[in-house]
């Protein structure tokens, strides 16, 4: 079994990361932006948060953090996103999801400039990965693509079984997946026999949100298994979707939790503020 080191892999990337921004500074005087907005006290959206900032700031880029209180309205965070829209010393813009409930997801997502929208959460941008045009690639399924390619993992003419749904991390996953030319199979809770079905995947990505679903019984022996899980147990310790001790009994591939997919998914986010940045100047430089 072979763990896949998420957390090296993220080490190395933004070390490579801090050289292109030093570059670029160096021959263009600009640094690549990002600001990440937060609504409320949800206490795993602030860890993100902070280790999204730390990451923007090792990578020498501009970071601001904007804590809102969770009594925010959706006009005072629309206003909020309308003025980093407008300002153009900023390259990315990302607003921490869950919001509070009063607050339309949808909207606040449409209201980003989509030339910003480093999530790729945007219609916009949405649209294009899904027609095979990606300008911006949602951070977690494009961190798993990386760690693939790091291990030399071709999904090429692979089953592969996505559980999980959500727009960030299931449907992009899939759709990367399928670029790849895996054959793809997106399940999840209310697939039957799921068990059965998962046991059928070289390549097994879970993103269910379950602390220790994925069992030994979910798992092919020798296929690759990736966890995007990050949940609580009982005594507060992060664990992922899948049992990792017994399953890497079986798996020829397996990411941990923590040190996995988390460290990945925020190096990609500053991989997308960069080529943000980098798409900024490319535009600039066409004006007259
Ligand atoms: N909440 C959990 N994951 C994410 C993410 O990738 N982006 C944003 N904006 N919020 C999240």
């Amino acid at each position: 079994m072979t763990r896949m080191d998420g957390k090296a892999l993220a080490e190395k990337m933004q070390g490579q990361l801090a050289e292109k921004t030093a570059v670029l500074k160096e021959k263009t005087g600009v640094e690549p932006g990002l600001v990440v907005i937060l609504v409320g006290d949800n206490p795993a959206s602030q860890v993100y948060v902070r280790n999204k900032e730390r990451s923007a700031l090792a990578a020498g880029f501009r970071s601001e953090v904007i804590r809102l209180p969770e009594t925010t309205t959706q006009e005072e965070l629309l206003a909020v996103i309308e003025r980093y829209n407008q300002d153009m010393a900023w390259h990315g813009i990302l607003v921490q999801l869950p919001l509070p409930v009063h607050i339309d997801e949808e909207a606040i997502l449409l209201a980003i400039d989509p030339d910003k929208d480093v999530d790729g959460f945007h219609p916009m941008n949405m649209g294009k990965f899904w027609s095979g045009h990606p300008v911006m690639i949602p951070s977690t399924p494009a961190g798993i693509m990386e760690l693939l390619r790091e291990y030399d993992i071709n999904p090429e003419g692979k089953k592969a079984v996505v559980i999980g749904r959500s727009n960030i991390v299931g449907k992009p996953m899939a759709q990367l997946l399928l670029d790849a030319n895996a054959t793809v199979t997106i399940a999840h809770s209310r697939t039957e026999n799921l068990p059965a079905l998962a046991r059928e995947a070289d390549i097994l990505v879970v993103a269910i949100g379950r602390g220790h679903f994925v069992t030994k019984e979910f798992v092919k022996e020798g296929a690759v298994v990736i966890d995007v899980g990050m949940n609580r147990d009982e005594n507060g310790k992060l664990i992922g979707d899948v049992a990792f001790d017994e399953v890497n009994e079986i798996a020829s591939h397996i990411t941990p939790v923590p040190g996995g997919v988390g460290p990945m998914t925020i190096t990609m986010l500053m991989e997308q503020t960069y080529h943000a940045c980098k798409r900024f100047l490319g535009t600039q430089a066409n004006q007259p």
